[in-house]
Parts: C-alpha cells; structure tokens; sequence
C-alpha cells in the first residue's frame, strides 16, 4: 500500500488527482493533502472525501522546513506527488516574488525533506519511494503559428515570471536527480481544464463570464494558441508516469488539442447556448456581443504545442477526452455547483477581477 504526501491536493489540478486516485484505488492507497490554502486552495474541492479513514489534511505551507519535516516523521510516505505552486501568469507578472518564493523555495524544501526521508547510510534512496514534480509545457517557451512542438529535448526557454520560476523549480528537480540520484520523474503537462479550476483562467473565467452577461475580455487578437487536456486525463497520466515510467525521465504530457483563444470562446458560448434550457433566464445572457478585445498580456506567449509521442510509445498514455466531450463535461459541472462558483467568486475575486481588467 503506497502513502501519498500531495502537496497542492486544495487546488484545481490537485483536488481531481486525489478524486481520480480514490476513484481507483479506494482503500488501497493513503493520502496526506498539504496545502496552504492560499486563495487558490479550497477544501470545498474535497468535501466528498475529507472524511475517508484514509485521507489526511494538513494546513502547511510547502516553505516551512519542520512542517514538512514532521509529516516525513509522523507518516511513512512512498510517494510525492509535488502539485503545490503559484499558478497564474497574469498574477506572476504582478507579483513574481511569491512564484519565486512557493515555486522555487517550495519546490527545494519539499525535495530535501524527502531526501532527508528516504536516504539510506550508503547514499542509495529506501526501494520504490519516488517523488513526481508537476510542470507545465511554458517552461519551453514560445512556438511559431505555423509550426512545430514541444518535446522533452526542446530547450528550456520561459518568458514570464510563472514559467521562469517553473523551469527554475524543474531544474532544481533535475539536479537532485543528477546528484544524488534521487528517485523522480518531472512531467510537462499542456494547458487544463474541468471541474474545480479557479475562474483567474481563461476557460472558468469566460463560462461564469457569459453566464451573468458579463464581458468575455480577449487578449490581443485572440489568436495565441494553447493545447487543451481535460484535467482527469492529466491526472491519469501523472499515475501511469509514477507507476509505470522510467525513472529520472520527464514526459511531456497534452496532445493534439490546439485552439486559438477566441475559437474556445466561441465554442464555450455555442456550448452554452445549446445545454441551457430555454426557460433559463441566464440564456438570455449569453451573447457574442460579449467578447471585448482588450489589452495584450505582456510578453504573452503565442502557441504552445506538445507531440505526446514519449509518454504514448513509453507508458500507453494518450489524452481521451476530446474538447467537445471535455467542455460539455465543464460546463454541466459549472451548472450543478452554482454555488462553488458564488463562494469563490465572493470576497477578493471581486478586488483581483476589478484590478486586473479595469485598466486593460
Ligand atoms: P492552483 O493554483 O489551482 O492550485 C495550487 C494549489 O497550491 C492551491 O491549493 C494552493 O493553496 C496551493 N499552494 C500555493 N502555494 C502554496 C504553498 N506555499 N504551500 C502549500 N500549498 C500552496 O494550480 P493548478 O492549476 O491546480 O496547478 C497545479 C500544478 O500543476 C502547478 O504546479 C502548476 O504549475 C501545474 N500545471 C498547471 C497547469 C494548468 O493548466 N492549470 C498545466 C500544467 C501544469
Ligand atoms: P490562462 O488560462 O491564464 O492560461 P496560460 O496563460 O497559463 O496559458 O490563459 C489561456 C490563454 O487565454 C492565454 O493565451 C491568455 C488568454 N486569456 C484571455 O484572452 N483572456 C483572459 O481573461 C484570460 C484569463 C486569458
């Protein structure tokens, strides 16, 4: 039976890895959630499964050396599964100290804590216990428009302060892996969307948007490209990687998803159109005539790509959820949890939302 340390388990990414992990493996395995709770973290993603015998939460952050230290002491944990980080480049480029912070320092704690955990006398690692760090595909950097991917061998070249603390946390992975040998995997995943993600990103943000008649703010000309994965089958993929990939590798994780911007806006108010009820009055809401093109991002990226080649010819990972499937899946998860959407839009989302879009 493997004990998981998840750190990040409140957020989007992390609280449907620990659904789809009970979903398969019930009492088998043991989660202990770490998170700080920061405005991202929210146990009301966990409520179905906070009373599990065996799922634990613990109120940390990942910077706090003797937090961590205590969980290593207190559980006999064989598996990391490092999700916690600062995740918004707009946020990033207002603030990239607390990327800095979280992302880099974070991710160095949370590798010396389990290395200090599993190191055997003789500098060899305790059989099977493995970390697996998170990453994103924005630590390659930028594609053309008109071509090409990013795979595992693409050179690392981030532009914003989000990615740049990213890169700069995988690099740290890599050398613990170079130096010590420490038993890891990084895996370089490609933009997500689904139930729980925080309405700062683009997908939640335009559905809750239309739904209340707001503007659908468009950076630029819309037409910077990211390649879209359901959420579920990313976190398959972070499982598979973990059991079943070599270890030290990374594997690029997405694949063959790629949408302008303005053409997932125009899909997601299509969607809208065709699942609400003609007698709900929020239909009357959603309208094309929402989209308003505002000011660029600075240093916005223009497309990101990934070949899954590695992690399908390696571990049988491929993405199974198409978009149609994906965003309809969303969008009726949206429906249903109303009041997810109220709780986290209360409060400061009102103060980020009014201070990042109303000089734009
Ligand atoms: P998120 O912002 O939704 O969640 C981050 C979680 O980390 C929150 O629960 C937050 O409370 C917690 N956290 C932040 N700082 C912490 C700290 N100092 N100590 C402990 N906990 C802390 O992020 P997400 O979208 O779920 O992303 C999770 C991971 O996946 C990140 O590492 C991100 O870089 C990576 N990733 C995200 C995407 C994406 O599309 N969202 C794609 C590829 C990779
Ligand atoms: P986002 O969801 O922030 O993810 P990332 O920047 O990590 O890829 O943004 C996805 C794309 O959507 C990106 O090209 C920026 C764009 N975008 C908008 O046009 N309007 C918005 O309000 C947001 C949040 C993003």
């Amino acid at each position: 039976m493997h004990t998981y340390l998840v750190t990040g388990g409140a957020g989007f990414i992390g609280s449907n890895y620990i659904h789809y992990m009970f979903r398969k493996y019930g009492d088998d395995i043991r989660i202990i959630n770490v998170d700080k709770l920061t405005y991202a973290g929210n146990l009301e993603n966990l409520k179905d499964i906070e009373n599990r015998s065996n799922y634990r939460f613990v109120r940390a952050d990942i910077c706090d050396k003797d937090a961590i230290a205590a969980i290593f002491a207190e559980e006999d944990v064989d598996r990391v599964v490092h999700f916690a980080a600062e995740s918004h480049v707009d946020r990033s480029i207002e603030t990239p100290e607390v990327f800095v912070q979280t992302n880099v320092l974070g991710t160095a704690v949370m590798l010396n804590s389990a290395k200090a955990a599993w190191e055997l006398p003789d500098g060899s690692f305790k059989p099977d216990h493995k970390f697996l760090h998170v990453s994103t595909d924005e630590v390659y950097g930028s594609l053309e428009e008109d071509g090409g991917y990013f795979y595992e061998t693409t050179p690392y070249a981030p532009h914003s302060p989000y990615s740049a603390s990213k890169a700069s946390s995988d690099m740290l992975v890599k050398a613990y892996m170079d130096t010590y040998k420490f038993p890891a995997n990084i895996t370089n995943c490609s933009n997500n969307y689904g139930p729980y993600q925080f309405p700062e990103k683009l997908i939640p943000l335009i559905i809750n948007n239309a739904l209340q008649g707001k503007n659908l703010p468009v950076y630029g000309d819309g037409r910077n490209v990211r390649d879209w994965l359901y959420v579920e089958d990313h976190a398959k993929a972070i499982d598979m990687v973990q059991e079943t990939g070599r270890l030290f590798e990374t594997y690029n994780v997405g694949g063959h998803n790629e949408k302008q911007n303005i053409e997932i806006i125009h899909i997601i108010l299509d969607t809208l159109r065709e699942m609400l009820p003609e007698s709900d009055p929020r239909r009357a809401n959603v309208s094309d005539d929402l989209i308003t093109y505002v000011t660029d991002r600075k240093g916005h990226d223009r497309r990101y790509a990934i070949a899954p080649d590695k992690i399908k010819s390696e571990i049988g990972w491929e993405p199974e959820t198409m978009f149609a499937e994906g965003i309809r899946k969303t969008i009726k998860w949206f429906f249903e949890n109303e009041e997810w959407m109220k709780n986290v839009t209360s409060g400061d989302y009102e103060k980020y939302y009014d201070s990042m879009y109303s000089n734009r």
